[in-house]
């Protein structure tokens, strides 16, 4: 592949740019400050990234310049308003947010700090997931010398912005990433999504004006503010600008998290930059973005990495998680894997995704098994109709049911035959799988 302008890691290489006297040598708070000293105004920060076409990294790809201007104008609105940062990152699949965290937390705070000023937060709430222990270390101890360097709290900068930065860890719930959910956790309850509308730019954490973003997203806005939208959008494509984090895991020599242009094609990641599949072996499909985001089969390689192409294909860029598999595979017991873990996160409030993704786990178990009948891989695509997309509170159970619209659409012939030979056709002949532990394992 070729070389390609990088920014995101470029100070996540440099040694020591966790601390803020590295982090500041090589440029981190250059943004704010100056934003801060050219009294460039909130609505200019909106235009240059609604300009620059920056789309959230979280998922939906949603473009952050509009989700900025939806928050109310505070002469008409004096509430407090919020930030919250989504650094849950729970995606099966998705772990590019913890490099960010991990190597560069000034350049992620700076990124907070941008977008705080840009929508008027008073406050920055960052919901970490649990597990992050050493990502939420690394954004603690920054936080400490950015606060006593006079970059986070009280007149930052000697400016009048005010602006305190407080960090929350999950508990391990997939769901507390949905930004409704997140908000209920951080409100001290069980995180359970609510119902939108009301949007969070109207009613938020406490019931407060809130904007929610992701990690990977506020990273990008200072080198925005710095650089400008011309030179964003220099890179990428039309509708998909700027670089973003490529996680790519599974079946390959190489894995890892890389900053790749959008519009890279497929193929270039599993054979360039990844080194191929491992093992000398043959493609069998691939996850483009995360779990959630329908497997494509080995003859879509060509696709490029980017919001239109990939969607094109029926499935969606997601956190751009690549998750890639081998000849050997077997679909059925990887989507297996994936239903359950849907089952285990559900958290329970509509029934269609409460009932629908036991059910999923339950027929992919018994296809698996060998005691699957034929009529059950049609169920699997009506009960995942029943489930998506948009029929429920929020959007997990459509992350259930569109890999299983995928994989039966494109792997037909591998349920087929795991009903025919009454045995998964990837074990030794009279062998079984383990049943998995855990939750749902009863059904
Ligand atoms: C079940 C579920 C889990 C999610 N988990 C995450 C997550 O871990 N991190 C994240 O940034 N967005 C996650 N999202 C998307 C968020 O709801 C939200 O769209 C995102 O944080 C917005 O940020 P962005 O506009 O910067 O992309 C999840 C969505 C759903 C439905
Ligand atoms: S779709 Fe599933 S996870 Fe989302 S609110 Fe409904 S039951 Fe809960």
């Amino acid at each position: 592949m070729s070389q390609h302008p990088t920014y995101l890691l470029d100070r996540a290489k440099i040694e020591g740019a966790h601390t803020l006297a590295v982090a500041q040598k090589h440029g981190a708070y250059e943004a704010l400050r100056k934003i801060l000293k050219e009294g460039i105004t909130y609505a200019q920060v909106i235009q240059v990234v609604k300009d620059s076409g920056l789309r959230g990294r979280g998922g939906a790809g949603f473009p952050t310049g509009m989700k900025w201007s939806f928050m109310p104008d505070p002469a008409k609105d004096p509430r407090p308003r919020y930030l919250a940062v989504n650094a849950d990152e729970s995606e099966p699949g998705t772990c590019k947010d913890r490099v960010l965290m991990e190597q560069d937390p000034h350049g992620f705070i700076e990124g907070c700090l941008v977008a705080a000023y840009a929508i008027r937060a008073q406050a920055v709430y960052i919901y970490v997931r649990g597990e992050y222990r050493h990502p939420y270390n690394r954004v603690f101890q920054a936080l400490a010398e950015a606060r006593k360097a006079g970059l986070v709290g009280k007149r930052i900068l000697g400016s009048d912005f005010d602006c305190e930065v407080w960090m929350h860890k999950g508990a391990g719930a997939y769901i507390c990433g949905e930004e409704t959910g997140l908000m209920e956790s951080l409100e001290g309850k069980r995180g359970h999504p609510r119902p939108k509308p009301p949007f969070p730019a109207m009613f938020g954490l406490w019931g407060q004006p809130t904007t929610v973003n992701n990690v990977e997203t506020v990273f990008n806005a200072p080198f925005i503010v710095n650089r400008g939208a011309a030179w964003f959008q220099s890179m990428g494509t039309k509708t998909s600008t700027g670089n973003l984090l490529v996680g790519v895991s599974g079946h390959v020599n190489r894995p890892g998290v890389y900053e790749l242009p959008f519009g890279v094609s497929c193929r270039e990641i599993v054979e360039d930059v990844c080194g191929g599949v491992w093992k000398g072996k043959r493609l069998k499909g691939f996850f483009p973005g995360g779990s959630s985001t329908g497997v494509l089969p080995a003859s879509f390689l060509d696709t490029k990495l980017e919001h239109d192409a990939i969607k094109a294909t029926g499935s969606m860029l997601g956190t751009a998680a690549m998750i890639v598999m081998d000849e050997d595979t077997c679909m059925v017991r990887a989507h297996e894997i994936i239903a359950r873990f849907y089952e285990h996160e559900s958290c329970g409030q509509c029934s269609q995704c409460r009932e629908g993704t036991q059910w999923l786990h339950q027929i992919f178990r018994r296809i698996e098994n060998g005691e699957g009948r034929h009529e059950d891989i049609d169920m699997l695509v009506t009960l995942s109709q029943g489930m998506a997309p948009g029929k429920t509170i929020c959007a997990l159970s459509d992350a259930a049911a569109i890999p299983t619209l995928a994989v039966v659409k494109h792997f037909r012939s591998e349920f087929q035959e795991h009903v025919e030979k009454g045995a998964c056709p990837h074990l030794p002949a009279g062998t079984r799988r383990p049943v998995l532990a855990g939750h749902g394992a009863a059904h």
